[in-house]
């Protein structure tokens, strides 16, 4: 009997150390970086007075992450804060991983004077993200910064590399402190009109970014604010854009680009005018008041300082947003984080079908007779798109079925299948009273920010299509 234990046991040994040794074969590619962070409240002076910002490792705004490409980041974050504190990864997907991801309710808040370690893997993702605090507010105090995810170098990027690569952090600011701001949220006030726009943390001209004359850089722009939407532009300069959190896009200029809470886009800036500085205008957008601020472009040879009124922009007009936000398509044919191009298929070549078949299980037939949308063909070839035109057709579909549905009917579910060329893609949720139930992907959620007014009841609906696309590949 002894004997035949220590054999289980020793097979049992033998089979762990087979599996550990596995598992370390394939962890073996994938490279780590650790971080040591301290969060700490510190004086800043970003408009000119004196205010208690959140620091990290002493810097407002916190560091850049840096990673490639599958990296496992190991991040140990000490909170030297009086109250507890949460950091979120806007954008990164943390697959089998959904702990980490830092917002309350999924990832337990570290305690005042406690550390935590998140272990996160950026995997098989690429491009511009930006982390920051989840808690209490936090994040009108500071404690955010940029996270960028390079390709692995065997992986073809869609444009040469940049002679810089700089992180643009844009956003509104408060001279309020974030417990302030905090309290009158709390109250059921609206957040006041802010007092300033902040570039890479500083008030107006504040920041510059050096250029040499001829030569191309990477501007990795994310709105990190409370609540503005946000005009940036460059006087003189045309950007060329190249990345939205984590797509390549078909690369097309804009003289200015709006830029919603959230977002992260990726310019490519080339100085090509005559050497001298310019102005890096912000300005909101969809505001009574315009508020305004400026950074400097600043060329190596720059024969003088910025001149002329800094360049003007849209104010409100929602449309303008709109139709630029619809201008932005993925590049079928780029790569992103796999060899192959933007995932496994081959999407230019599939032929797509208007059909749309919806079944409901439980109401009235909506048939395919009697089409609650119909979508136009070039926004189903396009996944950015076709999350965006999904993002409307749940929204015509709910207004739809909500207007349908007589009012005995107070539980009911729906499935509806849309045929899409070989693609079948489900959407599956569930109403009550038109509450819906589900979470987002992240191009949707992109797509979801793009008209905020529009679309913010719906921020809970389950988009199965980019998911899948991006379980696939290689
Ligand atoms: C964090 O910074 C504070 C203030 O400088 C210091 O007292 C504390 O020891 C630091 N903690 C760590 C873990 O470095
Ligand atoms: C806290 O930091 C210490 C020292 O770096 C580390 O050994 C420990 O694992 C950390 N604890 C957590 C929960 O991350
Ligand atoms: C799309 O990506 C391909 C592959 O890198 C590139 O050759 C092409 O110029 C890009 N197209 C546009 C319109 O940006
Ligand atoms: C915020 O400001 C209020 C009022 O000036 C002050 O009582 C409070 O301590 C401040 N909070 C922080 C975290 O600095
Ligand atoms: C798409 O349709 C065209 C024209 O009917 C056909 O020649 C082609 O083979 C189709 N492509 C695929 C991938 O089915």
């Amino acid at each position: 009997m002894p004997l035949k234990l220590a054999g289980v046991a020793t097979v049992g040994s033998l089979l762990l150390c087979v599996a550990i040794s596995l598992f370390h074969i394939a962890g073996a590619e994938d490279p780590y970086r650790f971080f040591n962070w301290n969060i700490t409240y510190g004086d800043i002076y970003p408009l000119g007075v004196r205010q208690t910002g959140i620091l990290i490792n002493g810097q407002f705004p916190g560091p850049d992450i840096h990673s490639v490409t599958n990296d496992n980041l190991i991040i140990n974050v000490f909170n030297s804060l009086d109250e507890p504190f949460l950091l979120s990864w806007n954008g990164i997907q943390q697959r089998r991983n959904s702990f980490e991801d830092g917002v309350f309710g999924t990832t337990c808040p570290i305690p005042a004077g406690k550390n935590f370690t998140y272990i996160l893997q950026v995997k098989d993702q690429i491009g511009t993200f930006y982390y920051f605090p989840s808690l209490a507010f936090h994040k009108a105090a500071g404690g955010f910064g940029g996270i960028r995810i390079l390709s692995r170098p065997r992986i073809p990027v869609p444009f040469p590399d940049p002679a810089g690569d700089y992180t643009v952090l844009i956003g509104d600011w408060y001279k309020s402190n974030h417990t302030t701001l905090k309290a009158r949220l709390d109250r059921g006030k609206k957040l006041p009109f802010p007092d300033g726009i902040l570039i890479n943390g500083r008030g107006p001209n504040g920041v510059s970014f050096n250029v040499e004359q001829g030569k191309t850089y990477r501007l990795r722009i994310s709105n990190v604010g409370l609540q503005h939407s946000l005009n940036f532009r460059i006087q003189n300069h045309k950007m060329k854009l190249v990345e939205v959190e984590g797509t390549h896009t078909l690369q097309t200029m804009y003289s200015s680009l709006d830029v919603h809470v959230g977002q992260s886009y990726s310019v490519l800036v080339t100085a090509d005018q005559p050497a001298q500085d310019y102005y890096i205008v912000v300005s909101t957008r969809f505001s009574y008041k315009v508020l305004t601020t400026t950074g400097v472009l600043r060329y190596s040879n720059s024969a003088g300082p910025v001149s002329g009124p800094p360049p003007g922009g849209p104010t409100i007009q929602i449309d303008w947003s709109l139709n630029q936000a619809r201008s932005i398509r993925t590049n079928l044919t780029a790569s992103g984080p796999r060899p192959n191009p933007q995932g496994s298929y081959h999407y230019g070549m599939i032929n797509t079908t208007k059909t749309i078949i919806l079944t409901p299980l439980l109401s009235s037939p909506i048939t395919s007779k009697s089409p609650v949308f119909s979508a136009p063909e070039a926004y189903l070839t396009d996944p950015l798109a076709a999350a965006f035109t999904l993002t409307h057709l749940c929204y015509k579909l709910t207004t739809e079925i909500l207007s349908r549905l007589s009012s005995k009917t107070t539980r009911t579910s729906f499935r509806a299948t849309i045929l899409m060329a070989t693609l079948s893609l489900s959407l599956v949720w569930m109403g009550d009273n038109g509450q819906l139930l589900a979470g987002t992907s992240t191009i949707s959620e992109m797509q979801l920010h793009v008209a905020p007014h529009r679309y913010t009841p719906f921020h809970g609906l389950l988009f199965i299509l980019p998911l899948t696309m991006w379980e696939c590949g290689t």
